[in-house]
C-alpha cells in the first residue's frame, strides 16, 4: 500500500540523490529537441553531487524534499540575498528551482513543497516569494500561475553562450 507523501529539510546526505533526480529532471525538461554539448555540460556541472553539498551548507539557502516510501520525488531549492533581477524583489527569497520527477508530475508534490517555501518566506520575513523560469517551460508557467503567482517582468537565462528568454514570477503577501 503506497504510504502518503512526506516532507522533510535536506541534510548533507541527500546530496547524491538530489543530484540524481536534479539531472534527470533538468535533462527531461530542458533537452526537449535531444542532447546537446551546453546541456549535458550544465547537468552534469552545475547538478553534480559536489554541488549540492555545498548548497546545503550555505546558511542562505534552504532544499526540502518530497519523498515517498523512501524515495526521493521531487525537491525545492530557496535562497536569500541573491541578485535580483527588479529592485522590488530584493526584500524577498528567490525560489532557485523546484523539480518533481515525472512519474510523479501532477499528484500535488509540486504544490505541496511550494507551500511549504511559501510558509518559510513568511516566517523569515521576506516580502514574496520569486523565481524565474524559461519562457517556453508551458507546464511551469501554467503551475506557477494556478498557484496565484504573477509575472512581473521578463530577464534572461545565459548558458553555452546563449540566451533563453525567462519569466518573472512573484507571489507577495
Ligand atoms: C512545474 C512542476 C514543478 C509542477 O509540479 P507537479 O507536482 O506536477 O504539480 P502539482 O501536481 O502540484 O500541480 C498543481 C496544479 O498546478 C497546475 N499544473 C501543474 N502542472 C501543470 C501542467 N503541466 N499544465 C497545466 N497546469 C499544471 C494544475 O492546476 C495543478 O492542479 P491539478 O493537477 O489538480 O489540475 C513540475 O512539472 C516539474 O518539476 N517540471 C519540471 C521542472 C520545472 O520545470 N520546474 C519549474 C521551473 S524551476
Amino acid at each position: 500500500m503506497p504510504t502518503s507523501l512526506s516532507l522533510r529539510l535536506a541534510e548533507s546526505q541527500d546530496a547524491l540523490c538530489i543530484s540524481g533526480l536534479a539531472t534527470q529532471v533538468f535533462l527531461d525538461t530542458y533537452a526537449v529537441d535531444g542532447m546537446r554539448a551546453d546541456l549535458a555540460e550544465e547537468a552534469l556541472s552545475v547538478y553534480a553531487p559536489k554541488q549540492f553539498q555545498q548548497r546545503l551548507a550555505d546558511p542562505h539557502r534552504t532544499l526540502l524534499l518530497a519523498e515517498r516510501n523512501g524515495h526521493l520525488l521531487g525537491f525545492v531549492e530557496v535562497a536569500q540575498n541573491t541578485r535580483a533581477p527588479q529592485a522590488q524583489l530584493a526584500q524577498g527569497l528567490e525560489l532557485v528551482r523546484l523539480y518533481v520527477q515525472r512519474h510523479a508530475h501532477r499528484q500535488g508534490v509540486g504544490q505541496a513543497l511550494l507551500h511549504q517555501v511559501e510558509n518559510l518566506a513568511r516566517a523569515q520575513q521576506a516580502c514574496c516569494l520569486w523565481l524565474t523560469a524559461w519562457a517556453e517551460n508551458h507546464p511551469a508557467l501554467a503551475f506557477y500561475l494556478a498557484q496565484g503567482y504573477d509575472v512581473v517582468g521578463t530577464t534572461a537565462y545565459e548558458f553555452g553562450g546563449n540566451a533563453y528568454a525567462n519569466q518573472i514570477f512573484c507571489k507577495t503577501w
